[in-house]
């Protein structure tokens, strides 16, 4: 049984995401997951929440909250929502994790055994009143170079100069508002990232079946950015992995931690260890996907990741598995995304624009979402949210093509011969041509899924929804009925397996349709369609079956409107 292992990025504690975050990451990774499944491979899915940071410890203040509390609060709110978009993990899990602790902390000392850990001895800004170092994000004041008085110690917002905190004028601790604030020698962790050049190198030039985005951007940081620039892996923070572990090869690094860039990634392994632990299973359950001594080295692994992640997958991350020389799983293809826009601008999290994934659920349901955003990913390029595509795609596609279908057959049915499969005759010249053109189209579906090629599965999958369509207008039961009704009752028993077909071959994309059409068909199983001929004949006369309830409600210009301005800015 082939094996796959899906990653999607992991979403960030600090909010809850917006559609472009989803369609970016966790949503084409569940429609591969789902879609993986429904051929027969075992698949683990992970995903979790990442959990460190300055970001998370100003979103908890913020909130006026301890900031362990605040992540537990926002992962259960995350956790829930992404069930809500049948969001398919095997595993939810926190990069706060104990187990992420130990890997990490593990994975840091293997990397100081093969000589890539420097510690560096700098000066850094500590404030006296906090007891503490500050980062320079926490540190604010007088911009040099135009005055502004709230720039921070790594930028200013306003003339966007990059600064360094002693540059500040008036410098205060954003914390405290306190301005006893000193130099100080500390020490900090460096990665050497440059010395895994060749090794990196090598690794990227034998992916040559990667996605044009992933591969371009993997290999201008690597060849001519400062991708590889060796790269401080400690902080000032308390939330966090602590870098003074027990037996860590350094002393004298009390009160810091891990970068979350340095933890995060660690978190997909981590994320099988506690998958496995919440089950009561053994450390093999999960080393079988992730360490190619146990098991994982027939495991195909793949991750998804919007285009910004893509330096840290193609470069940071490989270096600490491949640096520390032990038999960890690497990535096989990595599928990044574009961004996705929103209505003439930009989603944007800060100023709450756009459509967030709470707020998409309470105005519709997830299937509608799903797929418009996957038959919309940013793959070639950026794309954009609008309302009228939104609603032109749903009403067209899921009302219209597939919702009206289902409700005109099985109607039509239940008014001529009772809900059950009618009787009839044998299939057709008309019959056999629809099958080989599905068993065609089919193909064609699964090629483009292979090679998760998120929009033209999507177009594949509309088309055999099509095929259908015409199907059933041209061969017209309701008119044949009057002069043959047995060749109306052959052409119902073809629209009735039609469903049962759109059924199993829509799960990855729409899965709530799919089961409400499986229950309605009363289907044994939603099993993948591999004999397009043989499932086009499999509900056989006498089969009983409901009418489902309409499966689309069609958006109105009205909602539409509402929605539109309802969305326009500012999430309170
Ligand atoms: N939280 C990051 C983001 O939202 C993604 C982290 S992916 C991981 O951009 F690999 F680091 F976990
Ligand atoms: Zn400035």
């Amino acid at each position: 049984m082939a094996r796959t292992l899906i990653t999607s990025a992991l979403p960030y504690i600090n909010g809850i995401k917006h559609l472009g975050n989803l369609v970016g990451s966790q949503l084409p990774a569940d429609l591969y997951a789902r879609y993986r499944r429904a051929r027969g491979d075992e698949v683990l899915f992970l995903c979790a929440t990442d959990e460190h940071g300055t970001p998370a410890e100003i979103a908890a203040q913020k909130a006026g909250k301890p900031v362990a509390e605040y992540c537990a609060e926002m992962h259960d709110i995350q956790a829930e929502i992404a069930a809500g978009f049948r969001l398919s993990f095997d595993h939810f899990g926190r990069s706060s994790s104990e187990q992420n602790k130990i890997l990490t902390q593990h994975l840091a000392s293997k990397l100081a055994e093969s000589g890539l850990i420097e510690v560096i001895e700098e000066t850094q800004v500590y404030s006296v009143t906090d007891g503490r170092f500050l980062p320079d994000r926490y540190i604010e004041g007088t911009c040099p170079n135009c005055g502004y008085d709230s720039a921070r110690g790594d930028q200013c917002d306003n003339c966007t100069k990059q600064l360094d905190p002693t540059d500040l004028i008036n410098p205060h601790s954003t914390i405290s508002g306190a301005t006893d604030l000193e130099t100080r020698a500390t020490k900090h962790l460096y990665l050497k990232q440059s010395n895994m050049r060749g090794a990196l190198s090598e690794w990227i030039d034998s992916k040559t079946d990667w996605p044009v985005l992933t591969t371009s951007i993997a290999k201008k940081w690597l060849n001519d950015g400062d991708g590889l620039q060796d790269r401080g892996i400690t902080r000032d923070l308390s939330w966090g992995v602590p870098v003074q572990y027990e037996d860590a090869p350094w002393t004298g690094m009390d009160g810091k931690v891990f970068y979350v860039w340095f933890d995060a990634p660690i978190e997909y392994i981590a994320c099988g260890a506690e998958w496995a632990a919440k089950q009561g299973l053994d450390d093999a359950a999960w080393e079988r996907w992730w360490r190619t001594d146990k098991g994982a080295d027939d495991v195909r692994y793949v991750q998804f990741m919007g285009k910004d992640n893509v330096p840290f997958h193609t470069l940071s991350f490989p270096v600490t598995m491949l640096g520390s020389d032990e038999p960890w799983k690497m990535v096989d293809y990595i599928k990044s995304f574009n961004y996705l826009n929103y209505d003439g601008g930009q989603f944007s999290t800060s100023r709450g624009r756009g459509v967030f994934m709470d707020q998409a659920l309470s105005i519709l349901p997830s299937d509608y979402w799903r797929w418009w955003l996957l038959s919309h990913a940013p793959e070639s390029s950026d794309s954009e949210f609008t309302w009228e595509n939104f609603q032109s795609s749903v009403n067209k596609d899921l009302a219209d093509v597939l919702g009206n279908f289902v409700s005109r057959i099985t109607k039509f049915c239940r008014s001529k011969f009772g809900e059950e499969v009618p009787m009839g005759g044998d299939y057709g010249d008309q019959e056999r041509a629809l099958i080989a053109d599905l068993t065609e189209k089919v193909t064609d579906y699964q090629t483009h899924m292979d090679a998760i090629d998120v929009r033209k599965g999507a177009n594949a999958l509309r088309a055999i929804w099509v095929a259908g369509n015409e199907y059933l207008q041209s061969a017209a039961p309701w008119s044949t009925f009057k002069e043959d009704p047995e060749l109306a009752a052959m052409q119902v028993r073809m629209g009735l397996n039609l469903i049962g077909l759109y059924a199993r071959l829509s799960s990855p994309f729409i899965p709530d349709t799919s089961g409400k059409l499986h229950t309605a068909l009363a289907l044994d199983a939603l099993d993948w369609p591999e004999d397009v001929a043989g499932c086009l004949s499999s509900l056989t006369p006498g089969h009983t079956f409901v009418v489902p309830d309409n499966l689309f409600a069609k958006i109105s210009d009205e909602d539409r409107e509402d929605w539109q301005e309802k969305f326009a800015g500012t999430r309170s």
